[in-house]
């Protein structure tokens, strides 16, 4: 069973990641996680913290001679933020935290500006932000210092996925399957691609490799400006700005999912991963909501009889708005999903919110934030993809290493290009 789970705090002493049930033999190198990692933190509209992180991981257990070996994979992510923390994060029970001299500040930002940097960390959370966990986590854990909510809420745990994304992804390019990802829309800014749903590989691989080169992800050049304009905006307007982004993968097998239980179906379990990455609103597979407008006679992929001629068990589909998923199963095409983004919860000028501890109104607390991350949350959808992928491959094809799963990945892959079940 392949199965990996985070644990740590936004500025805490750093994230862990453990990764179970990975075959043996796999390539891992601590670089490549930092690739993916520099990856994650890219993007126009990040903010200072971005500038402080520069993510590296460590292997602390599973690897060896830079293979892994059947165990647990675990890595460890420092916060290096955690130095200027550490009093108001220390696990150890003692004096910390609390009001400053002269009680805890109601409306915010204007009165807690003069305190020193310092003292303003050391303040109690009482002002929930709207668009946050603070206050639904609050009402159920109950903590009245929502720092105890942000902490794990904060979208710095999607650098342990991300980690924990480069491990399946190594697995995955083993096996001739690879993840991409880039950016349609930000704000008011969008890029229509076309052709928009090719069942060929090409454009995907052109599109990831073309967003690679953007600051905002965005393969085509206009849009790309447009969509920095948008950021700019936003950041000029003390607001924040969202969007839409496409991961896919290539060289999926076609079985992976199955839809005789609902919770076996590929698509429900894609959509749960991608779903819960913080501040992903909507997901859809392929076509999506267009399929709310189209007839039926232009929403489906035909399938056609081989181009070189009719024979058993062999067909092509010439377009994808499927994306990849037929009955909750891949079919061998593109597999492709994409999300709706929101603009950031955290506005400079805090949104209205209540001081709870007196129930005054107040504006609500602000942390260091970014201005717009969908390239970003791209990036963590691919490693989403990638884990759910690992996992799915694993449970129809397993292997404890990588030979034997390679192996069976190979027979399979040369019995459906024969026309399987029928030749
Ligand atoms: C990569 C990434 C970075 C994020 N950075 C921030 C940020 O700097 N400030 C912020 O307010 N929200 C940020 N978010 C979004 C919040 O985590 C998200 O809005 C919050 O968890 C609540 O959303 P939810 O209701 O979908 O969980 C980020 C999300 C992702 C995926």
């Amino acid at each position: 069973m392949f199965r990996w789970l985070t644990g740590g705090e936004s500025h805490g002493p750093g994230l862990t990641v453990i990764v179970d049930g990975l075959p043996a033999g796999v390539p891992l190198e601590a670089e490549r996680v930092a690739r993916e990692l520099a990856r994650r933190q890219e993007g126009y509209g990040r903010g200072g913290r971005m500038r402080i992180e520069r993510d590296r991981a460590r292997f602390l257990g599973g690897v060896r001679r830079g293979r892994s070996t059947g165990a647990p994979v675990v890595l460890w992510i420092e916060n290096r933020d955690w130095a200027n923390w550490q009093a108001v994060m220390d696990p150890e029970p003692r004096e910390t935290g609390g009001e400053p001299p002269g009680g805890a500040p109601a409306s915010g930002a204007g009165e807690a500006s003069a305190l020193t940097a310092a003292e303003r960390r050391a303040l109690p959370v009482e002002r929930p932000r709207p668009g946050h966990a603070d206050l639904a986590g609050s009402l159920k854990y109950g903590h009245r210092d929502m720092r105890d909510v942000l902490e794990r809420a904060s979208a710095r745990e999607t650098a342990a996925r991300t980690a924990a994304g480069a491990v399946a992804r190594a697995l995955l390019a083993e096996l001739g399957v690879e993840v991409g990802s880039f950016v349609e829309r930000i704000g008011p800014a969008a890029w229509r691609r076309e052709p928009a749903y090719p069942a060929e590989e090409e454009p995907w691989r052109a599109w990831a490799a073309a967003a690679a080169r953007s600051p905002v992800h965005c393969p085509d050049a206009a849009a790309e400006a447009a969509m920095m304009e948008a950021v700019d905006q936003a950041l000029r307007a003390g607001d924040t700005v969202g969007g839409r982004f496409v991961a896919f993968a290539l060289g999926v097998p076609p079985g992976l999912g199955s839809y005789a239980q609902w919770d076996r179906r590929l698509d429900g379990r894609l959509a749960q991963a991608i779903a819960s990455i913080p501040g992903v609103k909507a997901v859809a597979f392929g076509a999506g909501e267009e399929m709310a407008e189209l007839p039926g006679s232009r929403a489906h992929d035909p399938i056609l009889p081989d181009p070189g001629g009719p024979r058993p068990g062999r067909f092509v589909r010439p377009s994808d708005r499927a994306g990849g998923l037929e009955g909750g199963v891949t079919n061998g095409e593109p597999l492709v999903v994409s999300a709706v983004m929101k603009p950031l919860a955290t506005l400079r000028r805090g949104l209205p919110s209540v001081h709870l501890p007196s129930g005054q109104p107040a504006e609500a607390a602000y942390e260091r934030s970014d201005v717009c991350v969908v390239p970003a949350a791209g990036v963590v959808a691919e490693a989403m993809l990638a884990l759910v992928l690992a996992e799915a491959l694993l449970e129809k094809l397993g292997g404890d290493s990588l030979e034997e799963l390679r192996h069976r990945v190979e027979e399979r892959r040369r019995a459906w290009e024969a026309g399987w079940p029928w030749a």
